[in-house]
């Protein structure tokens, strides 16, 4: 595996490919990583994946500079996985200047669940993640990027990215994976101390319950059940954002209530001490 810095150089590695499969990861890589760089690599002529911790979507109080860098262990990970390329950037290779021109995506997708408790953070993934398809990508008839659904409206706002700017790249969705309890692999999990690691796994098991008395004959309202959800967890201790049902075509509650024949997703953020969680699951 070839581990390279610069745009230049990773350019010229991926000069005689015409179809790369390219999994973006901000490093620390888990299970999950993997599973995306196995299903992504039949895929295209060339595996690539990137190593990157993208300032542009932490706010001035997020953790990124707390944020797990495991190089050295990640690129053992992936040369195992059969990745051929590692582009491993450092800030003034991405950003040799200060990162003006942005992808702001549209508000009804971006400003809701993750990017209403996150402002901006839409913004910073959209724009890191087009400039590194511009990388991996340009010049290329087309390619292939994996990410997992772990981040449900983050590949939801990539996909219409792809889709709004037309770019040649078919993007895989990678189931999410986890631990032997439940809990939804995360580089975050990392920060959770012995009892939160075990507390970890009620999120998961919270959206489950919310989605089986969303479903349930003669249910109560969404938002009573929603409501009840999030006190659950807060009972436990636990400071939740949202735990939510909502279509799984544009992330809006869905009309008519979870009686809908549309497909559906219950999402949830919340933090377990000072470690921010997310997970979801497709209904
Ligand atoms: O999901 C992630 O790890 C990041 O948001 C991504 C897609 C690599 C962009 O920095």
């Amino acid at each position: 595996m070839k581990i390279v810095q610069t745009i230049a150089e990773l350019r010229d590695c991926l000069s005689t490919f015409k179809r790369p499969a390219f999994v973006p990861t901000m490093g620390n890589l888990h299970d999950g990583h993997i599973a995306l760089v196995t299903q992504a690599k039949p895929q295209g002529d060339v595996t690539v994946s990137s190593i990157f911790v993208n300032r542009l979507q932490f706010a001035p109080h997020e953790d990124f500079d707390t944020y797990p860098r495991t190089l050295d262990a990640d690129a053992e990970r992936l040369k195992a996985a059969g990745c051929d390329v590692l582009f491993a950037p450092r800030e003034k290779d991405l950003y040799p200047e200060p990162q003006t021109y942005k992808v702001h995506p549209s508000s009804e997708l971006a400003d809701i669940l993750e990017g209403h408790f996150r402002p901006g953070f839409f913004i910073g993934v959209s724009t890191v993640v087009f400039k590194l398809f511009s990388c991996v990508f340009a010049g290329k008839p087309e390619g292939v990027a994996a990410f997992g659904k772990k981040d449900y409206q983050q590949l939801m706002v990539i996909r219409r990215m792809v889709q709004q700017f037309a770019l040649p790249i078919e993007i895989m969705a990678g189931e999410t994976q986890r631990a032997p309890d439940g809990l939804a692999l995360s580089s975050r999990n990392g920060y959770l101390s012995p009892e939160q690691r075990l507390e970890a796994v009620q999120l998961s098991i919270a959206l489950k319950a919310l989605g089986e008395a969303a479903k349930a004959p003669g249910a109560a309202d969404l938002a009573s059940l929603e409501e009840q959800a999030m006190q659950t967890l807060a009972r436990r201790g636990w400071k939740p954002d949202y735990l939510t049902v909502r279509r799984r075509a544009d992330l809006q509650p869905p009309r008519g209530g979870a009686a809908t024949a549309e497909p559906l997703v219950v999402l949830g953020a919340a933090r377990l001490g000072t470690t921010r969680l997310i997970d979801n699951l497709e209904i």
